[in-house]
């Protein structure tokens, strides 16, 4: 039967029900008939958006955002909205009939397709090189010399690529493959005409996806050539930054022990397993993730670290724990000990040791507050202060308070300084966040740009109504707290009046002038020549609102500067936060549109 458009929107509509799919991206609070959450499209700090089970829409008080569950979706992912109907189709497995799909989309599935099938052959071939050739022997023997046997290679599929250049191809081609294929698959390197294979005489790992489909893999050779270990490309159906080698036969142990532990490479984490230790996956020499940490979040509770115990990977396991941290997993580094990795120390002390070391592992926290003050000296006090001032972030990463005063603590007796003074330090940067998130202005860039007439006219036109009518103040403050005015005069200002209990006009005004402060008098003298009031109060709110939105653009677009000169910088720096930075543009490029579309 030939199933509608219209049916199936209303189909997909039908198994979406609004509460439940935004509680997929913020967390509701039922109050009364409405459930509420702070907006996701503003900034705020007091819940304004609310979400209608009954009529199946969801609307924000605050920027007016609103409509039903494709519309949020449309917003939230920033797609079109036939877009939003996929997603939500996939959401609740109803698929998209077949008619509707568009001839790019088609494509696109077919070539994914492709690659697992190309990828599946590929690694049954690897694994019959390895078990049933000649020039497998040696490969066999590498495994095996390092603890690794029959039962572990069937269990992680292990192979080997024989030392031919058109090996794999040939056969693969054999079964029905084009060398398209293959290349997408990044099987192949070389241009068409003259592709050869990718892997030649390397022991092969194969890279699996939750569900144990092959999407890519590793080659390591088996002396000590470089490079050490191949790896496919990114593909269609593969992204390091969100793949977990192990994970699939990982799975059930993390789930069971709600523990997960994180190594390096390919060869810890089938070494742990080969020992016993069945809730190991590696990173892949990339850095742990925050889909990574999302990723385990859904199994586990806990994550163990146990990166290699040289310098690279200890500052790696230390900006690992920040993100394990955030995604508010607790977090555990293990310290393993006579500079070994963890493959190399389970081998020679066995899993009962290893368990022990994740037994006494350092808490997350306490590992970077260590490895700081490893990188410092100090025995001075510049050191000192240097370390108090590195470690400030990772306590501002904490859960709870009592952790915090637990390091500070901790951090203090390490130090010889008082406690007061860290724990003051630590108040200090936690109000600053709270105050205002605002971003450092780049260093090198003292001169602000000069400020607009429209914000000027928006801070002052403000101002004028709170010194008319006090009472619409209190549901400015958390935005205001947030944005804050551009003008320090004017920021000033508005904290006076804001902290007044008074709601008479002819008292704040006088309150203001008594002051005493020259530049406060004359600003105020200044706001209060223009005498153009609106008459009622749906208007007052009306005109507040609109200098809000054009203070809030104004934040936003100076964020939105900052953080795209801080992603060209990582960029040219090769760092991988450029790409953090860019998500925080794409955000911030988010809101700006719908302020605008307002
Ligand atoms: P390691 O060098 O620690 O690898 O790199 P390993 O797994 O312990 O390998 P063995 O014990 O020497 O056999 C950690 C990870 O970094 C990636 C691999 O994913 C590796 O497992 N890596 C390393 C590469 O992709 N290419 C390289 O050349 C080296
Ligand atoms: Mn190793």
């Amino acid at each position: 039967m030939e199933q509608s458009y219209e049916d199936f929107k209303r189909q997909v509509k039908e198994n979406s029900d609004i509460v439940e799919v935004i509680s997929g991206y913020i967390s509701l609070q039922k109050k009364g008939r409405y459930y509420w959450a702070c907006c996701p499209f503003h900034g705020e700090k007091t819940p304004s958006f609310s979400v209608d089970k009954e009529r199946q829409f969801f609307y924000c008080y605050g920027c007016h955002a609103g409509g039903d569950v494709f519309s949020f979706i449309e917003k939230e992912e920033n797609c079109t909205f036939a877009e939003a109907i996929r997603i939500l189709a996939g959401r609740a497995n109803i698929p998209v009939p077949e008619k509707h799909r568009t001839a790019a989309d088609i494509r696109r599935e077919q070539k994914r397709k492709d690659i697992y099938t190309v990828n599946e052959l590929a690694s049954r071939y690897f694994s019959a090189c390895l078990l049933k050739t000649d020039h497998g022997k040696n490969a066999l023997a590498y495994f095996h010399n390092r603890g690794i046997s029959d039962e572990i290679i069937a269990r992680f599929s292990l192979g080997y690529s024989l030392p031919g250049y058109h090996s794999l191809q040939m056969n693969l081609v054999k079964k029905g493959c084009t060398e398209e294929q293959l290349a997408d698959a990044g099987l192949l390197r070389g241009r068409k005409g003259s592709f050869r294979d990718m892997f030649i005489n390397r022991v092969i790992i194969p890279i699996k996806d939750p569900r144990g489909k092959v999407i890519a893999f590793g080659g390591r050779v088996m002396d000590d050539s470089l490079p050490k270990y191949l790896n496919t490309g990114e593909t269609d159906v593969f992204q390091k930054r969100e793949t977990l080698f192990g994970l699939d036969v990982a799975i059930k142990a993390i789930r069971e022990a709600k523990e997960a532990i994180v190594v390096e490479g390919y060869m810890d984490a089938i070494s742990l397993h080969a020992a016993g230790v069945n809730r190991a996956v590696a990173s892949l020499g990339t850095a742990f993730s925050e889909q990574h940490a999302k990723l385990l979040h859904r199994a586990a509770d806990n994550i163990v670290f146990a990166y290699d115990s040289d310098d690279a990977g200890r500052r790696n396991a230390v900006r690992a724990v920040g993100i394990a941290k955030k995604e508010g997993l607790s977090v555990k580094v293990i310290n393993v000990p006579e500079g070994k990795d963890p493959d190399e120390y389970i081998r020679v002390f066995g899993r009962e040791s290893f368990e022990n070391l994740v037994k006494n592992a350092w808490d997350g926290t306490e590992f970077q507050i260590r490895y700081t003050l490893s990188k410092n000296n100090i025995t001075e006090l510049a050191g000192k202060v240097q370390c108090v001032s590195n470690i400030i972030p990772y306590l501002l990463e904490c859960k709870t308070e009592i952790e915090v005063a637990r390091y500070v603590n901790f951090l203090a007796g390490q130090l010889v300084i008082d406690e007061g003074l860290i724990m003051g330090e630590y108040r200090n940067a936690v109000a600053n966040l709270s105050r205002k998130k605002k971003i450092p202005e780049p260093v090198g860039q003292p001169v602000r740009k000069p400020v607009p007439d429209i914000l000027m006219q928006a801070e002052s036109k403000l101002l004028l109504l709170f010194f008319r009518y006090p009472g619409i103040i209190s549901s400015y403050k958390d935005i205001l707290q947030k944005i804050g005015f551009v003008s320090p005069v004017r920021q000033r200002i508005y904290e006076i009046i804001s902290k007044m209990e008074t709601s008479d006009f002819s008292e704040i005004r006088e309150n203001l002038f008594a002051a005493g402060d020259p530049e406060i008098s004359s600003e105020t003298a200044r706001i209060f020549a223009d005498e153009d009031f609106p008459p009622d109060q749906e208007s007052q709110i009306q005109i507040a609102n609109d200098c809000i939105r054009k203070m809030q653009l104004n934040f936003l677009q100076k964020a939105y500067d900052t953080h795209t000169r801080l992603a060209e910088t990582y960029a040219s720096l090769n760092d991988a936060r450029y790409l953090e930075e860019l998500k925080i543009c794409n955000e911030l490029r988010g809101k700006i549109t719908n302020l605008y579309g307002n």
